[in-house]
């Protein structure tokens, strides 16, 4: 991590208000923001790493945990609440074993539940990744996760 690092930062050197700009390179380049890169990024800007860290924290799109191979987002939004959001996001929890706002202990998802993604006609609506599944069954939702789960793991 410690070159990758090094080679994030390295254009950025002597520039002024880059530490969102980083933040958003490391994250797209490591997938998140591990604890252990603050420091290095606070040096690097020669501030503090609470500096760091409370811009890290105040926007919502960074974040501190690794997530999984694949995102997969329910939507528990109004229109997908009244056909059976909650009962889908259920269905899901227990079909990959990790509850919302967790990641499978084999890093394979990450589940997280989220409010209107804007595909309300096709309630009730998940996402993987970037693929929209709508008019989901519990029987259809465990079909699309199927075919997640039986493609080979990523290398690291
Ligand atoms: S409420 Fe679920 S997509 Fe709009």
């Amino acid at each position: 991590m410690q070159e990758q690092l090094s080679e994030i930062l390295a254009p950025y050197r002597g520039q002024k208000g880059t530490t969102i700009p980083i933040l958003q390179k490391v994250q797209e380049t490591l997938g998140y923001l591990p604890e252990e890169a603050l420091p290095e990024i606070a040096n690097f800007l020669g501030v503090s790493k609470n500096e760091v860290y409370g811009v890290a924290t105040f926007y919502a799109q960074f974040r501190f945990e690794k997530q999984g191979e694949h995102v997969i987002r329910v939507c528990q939004g109004t229109a997908c609440h009244v056909r059976g959001g909650a009962l889908l996001l259920d269905t899901i929890e227990r079909e990959i074993g990790a509850k919302a706002g967790e990641t499978t202990e084999d890093g394979k998802f990450t589940l997280e539940r989220v409010a209107c993604l804007g595909s309300c006609a096709l309630a009730p609506v998940m996402v993987v990744d970037k693929a929209v599944h709508g008019k989901l069954t519990a029987a259809k939702a465990r079909e699309v996760l199927a075919k997640y789960k039986q493609e080979p793991k990523a290398e690291e």
